[in-house]
């Protein structure tokens, strides 16, 4: 595969795992999911993790999914590309997995001292990538879709793992210069 057909398979099977970070920070607030629990005298993930912020995350990066699903026949007409359609099992609980990673590095930071909004170099920008591409690993090897291997071949995955710290670098400095987050990480 040429390697701008990589990436456009990378960005585009990535999408639904990308916006749910997004629409979180847009729709946070709320009821924090750990309720206030601390656990050694820390939080258990903060007040950064709530229980709005990931459902709206979910529901954006499910709905992108099945969007994106209804335009592939002509976006990978236009660009010449095989582009990947998400099966509906996927299409539910990859952008699942991207929420649930973005938990799991929280409670992490947690655990290691860190106070809400910190920075962990490395874990920001990956824990939502490596949290719905577990989890669609193990959706499809329930299901036997053979669907992961086909995509995520190794390619992809070497692209995913050095575009998304970009692009994530950059709509969070984004966001941050439009007020929406209050740290550029
Ligand atoms: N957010 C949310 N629920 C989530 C993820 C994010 O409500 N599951 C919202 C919160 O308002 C959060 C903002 O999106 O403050 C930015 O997300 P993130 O950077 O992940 O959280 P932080 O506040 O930086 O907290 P942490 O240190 O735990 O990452
Ligand atoms: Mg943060």
């Amino acid at each position: 595969m040429e390697l701008y057909a990589v990436v456009a398979v990378a960005f585009w099977a990535m999408l639904p795992a990308y916006v749910p970070n997004n629409a979180a920070v847009l729709a946070g607030g709320g009821r924090p999911i750990d309720g206030g629990r601390t656990l050694d005298g820390r939080r258990l993930l903060g007040d950064g993790k709530t229980w709005r912020g990931t459902a709206a995350g979910w529901l954006a990066g499910a709905l992108l999914a099945l969007v994106l699903n209804a335009l592939q026949p002509t976006a990978a007409d236009l660009s010449g590309v095989a582009l990947p359609v998400f099966p509906l099992a996927i299409a539910v609980t990859f952008p699942l997995g991207a929420m649930l990673g973005d938990i799991g590095a929280s409670f992490l930071k947690r655990r290691t001292g860190r106070q809400r909004g910190a920075p962990f170099p490395g874990v920001d920008q990956l824990d939502f990538v490596v949290g719905a591409l577990l989890v669609a690993l193990a959706v499809d090897l329930l299901g036997s879709l053979s669907w992961f291997s086909e995509v995520f071949t190794l390619p992809v995955l070497v692209v995913i793992f050095v575009l998304t710290p970009v692009l994530h670098v950059g709509t969070n400095v984004g966001a941050y210069a439009l007020g929406l987050k209050d740290e550029p990480w």
